[in-house]
């Protein structure tokens, strides 16, 4: 909806690049009445002069995180500064760099080329952003830069991918040990020895805290949108913590707040509103990041790793809905509209609220804007390669997650260019 007014005064794919600067200026100017209470960064004009000669993706918030760091510097080096996430999937022969036989990080669902996958191609292509060069992953780089330090991911099975993904990249250089303190797959914990880092998931599909309706185990869930989830007492020690969540939302739950019921998302009780998964999913960020900047003793950087959509076609997850593409999307055949874009405009509204509280607070909050680059590879999915072929699963067509090596590996390429920007930021600070 904030997106609409944002798009109405020059409406979709106008092209600008030929617009005389005082047109573009009179937009401007329209723009930032009818948002400026959103994206504090359009008031920066070289940024907005850049992002609108593009698709009308880029009608989203100039996203590299690094723009937000220090609002004051941003006018003088902003020229210089590269949107990493804004750019075009291109081919990329030397992939992969890893395997489902050099690496046993890959988690079962994601072995596709195990369960029969008969194409490749979906592994050879590296992510180009516009202005700059997004170097592939450096598993020694890497190593060298957390040397010391821990990393946690908060999420669902998607940020376990992502996980997995950074495990299969390092497998190059050292393999972890498992220092988990329990069994169970949904929080395990592993250590460089080599380099003392630690790499730990925390299972949190709703970021807050969740009991299950049904004590029988059903699917649907209570969700208690104002209450700190248990990770929130678990990642102190930790230096990074990457904050995700998304498809979980879309499933049936109750909404609490106060301790008291609220409303549903699709729960079918006349007497309780549906709020919709909208509402939760704000609120569940909100929470998350509002126990973030509670804590008494967390130092690290949190990094929101945005939404990721889903790429079923011809029907939804549950009615025979299927990603078949074999090939990446270029930047002019698709854009972020409808769901994806609302949850990812939900998300970003959550953080810069966050982030503006976290300044104070001395801490920092980071954007791994994943989303576009995401949504540009339909062909990334294990697709029916998640499983044998007529077994009895839950989702038969996999358009959620991703194979490995995948798409997803990328999403650890901008984490590491994310961290060295850090150390640069850092050492330039203390000169
Ligand atoms: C790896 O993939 C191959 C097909 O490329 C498959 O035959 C094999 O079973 C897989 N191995 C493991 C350990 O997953
Ligand atoms: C490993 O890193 C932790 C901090 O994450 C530090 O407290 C500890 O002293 C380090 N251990 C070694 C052997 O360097
Ligand atoms: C859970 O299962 C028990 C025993 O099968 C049954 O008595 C109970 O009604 C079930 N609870 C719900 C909420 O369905
Ligand atoms: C809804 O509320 C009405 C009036 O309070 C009550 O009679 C009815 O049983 C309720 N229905 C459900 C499904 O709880
Ligand atoms: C879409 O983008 C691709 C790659 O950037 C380019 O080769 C192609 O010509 C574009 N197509 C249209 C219709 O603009
Ligand atoms: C698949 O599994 C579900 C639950 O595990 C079961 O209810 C269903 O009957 C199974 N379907 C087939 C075709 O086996």
């Amino acid at each position: 909806m904030k997106l609409h007014s944002v798009d109405l005064p020059f409406g979709k794919n106008q092209n600008l690049k030929n617009t005389s600067k005082v047109v573009l200026l009179v937009g401007l100017a329209i723009l930032l009445t009818t948002v400026p209470l959103y994206y504090p960064l359009l008031t920066y004009p070289v940024l907005i002069t850049r992002s609108l000669s593009r698709s009308s993706l880029s009608f989203l918030p100039p996203s590299s995180s690094y723009d937000v760091l220090k609002e004051e510097s941003i006018r003088v080096t902003v020229t210089k500064k590269c949107d990493i996430f804004t750019g075009e999937w291109i081919p990329n022969p030397g992939a992969p760099y890893y395997t489902n036989t050099t690496c046993w990080a890959i988690h079962e669902h994601q072995n596709c080329m195990k369960y029969g996958r008969p194409d490749t191609d979906f592994m050879k292509w590296r992510w180009k952003p516009n202005d700059c060069e997004l170097p592939i992953f450096d598993p020694s780089q890497f190593l060298e830069l957390v040397r010391g330090k821990s990393l946690a991911f908060v999420g669902d099975s998607v940020a376990r991918n992502q996980m997995q993904s950074l495990i299969c990249l390092l497998s190059r250089v050292e393999y972890p040990e498992d220092v988990s303190y329990s069994t169970n797959e949904q929080s395990t914990r592993w250590e460089y020895n080599n380099y003392n880092f630690t790499i730990e998931n925390f299972w949190s599909p709703y970021l807050v805290k969740v009991s299950e309706a049904d004590p029988n185990g059903s699917t649907q869930f209570n969700l208690y949108l104002d209450e700190f989830d248990d990770w929130t007492t678990k990642i102190d020690e930790f230096n990074y913590v990457i904050i995700s969540a998304g498809h979980w939302f879309f499933r049936p739950s109750m909404f609490y707040e106060n301790s008291q019921l609220v409303g549903c998302h699709y729960c079918l009780d006349k007497n309780i509103s549906d709020l919709g998964f909208y509402y939760s999913y704000r609120k569940a960020f909100r929470t998350a990041f509002r126990a973030i900047n509670s804590l008494k003793n967390f130092k690290g950087i949190t990094f929101l790793r945005t939404f990721a959509p889903s790429h079923f076609e011809n029907g939804l997850w549950n009615e025979g809905g299927n990603c078949v593409r074999r090939r990446p999307f270029t930047g002019n055949e698709t854009h972020l509209d409808g769901r994806d874009l609302e949850l990812y405009t939900t998300q970003l509204e959550e953080f810069k609220v966050a982030e503006r509280e976290s300044v104070k607070k001395g801490l920092k909050f980071r954007l791994l804007d994943t989303t576009r680059a995401t949504l540009m590879r339909p062909d990334g999915h294990p697709s029916q390669y998640g499983h044998r072929p007529g077994e009895n699963v839950t989702m038969y067509n996999d358009c959620v997650h991703w194979c490995l090596p995948g798409p997803i590996d990328t999403w650890n390429d901008f984490l590491l260019e994310m961290l060295k920007m850090e150390q640069k930021e850092s050492s330039q600070g203390s000169l």
